[in-house]
């Protein structure tokens, strides 16, 4: 229940056309038309550029891409419907990433599905209608030692149990890293740093 109140990830906001990517984007699009044996070809390398540089698919960006690749807007539109991978709309504040592999449902996650899906209404690559979630069943997301495992955004919880579930859908810090990527992209430099004399 509560499903017709979700925004599928094939929902287009009826409002706008939504922003378009950067000259940059377009020109990383074009470089890719070399390598390939047509311009068609380079629609799923522009789609992901674009749904980097947006965060989603914007109409916009369809209509740029549409363009780019000499093709009717249509065309691009159905490649965006067909691949779950792509959003035609914001994903919400917080994207909830859960394992499905076998290792975190052995332990568990079907029953962490469930619980999500009643909690918020949603089910897989779908947002609540507030924007403040969005759902996807992943594979495996590398920590099968400590599962079931769901990511917050860029924060892996582990060995999640459905109390544990409740505490992180409330908790407005739960994607907060325990320490911050840039400490941990600094870390090489500074260890150069030590080496130079
Ligand atoms: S099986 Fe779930 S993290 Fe690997």
């Amino acid at each position: 229940m509560g499903g017709w109140q979700a925004i599928d990830r094939k929902t287009v906001p009826a409002n706008g056309m939504g922003p378009g990517i950067s000259d940059a984007s377009k020109e990383k699009i074009r470089s890719f038309f070399p390598r390939y044996p047509s311009k068609r070809a380079v629609m799923l390398p522009a789609l992901h550029i674009a749904q980097d540089e947006l965060g989603y698919v914007s109409l916009t960006a369809m209509r740029q891409i549409a363009e780019l690749l000499e093709l009717p807007p249509a065309a691009v539109m159905d490649v965006v419907t067909f691949y779950t991978a792509f959003w035609t709309h914001p994903k919400g504040e917080k994207q909830l990433m859960l394992c499905r592999s076998l290792t975190c449902e052995l332990l568990g996650a079907d029953k962490l599905r469930e619980r999500i899906e009643q909690k918020l209404g949603i089910k897989d690559h779908q947002t609540t209608k507030d924007g403040k979630f969005s759902f996807m069943i992943e594979e495996c997301l590398a920590a099968c030692d400590h599962g079931p495992c769901l990511m917050v955004n860029e924060k892996m919880h582990k060995c999640v149990t459905p109390e544990k579930l409740d505490q992180i859908l409330n908790d407005p810090h739960s994607d907060r890293l325990d320490q911050p990527r840039s400490d941990l992209y600094d870390a090489p430099v500074h260890n150069r740093q030590h080496h130079h004399h």
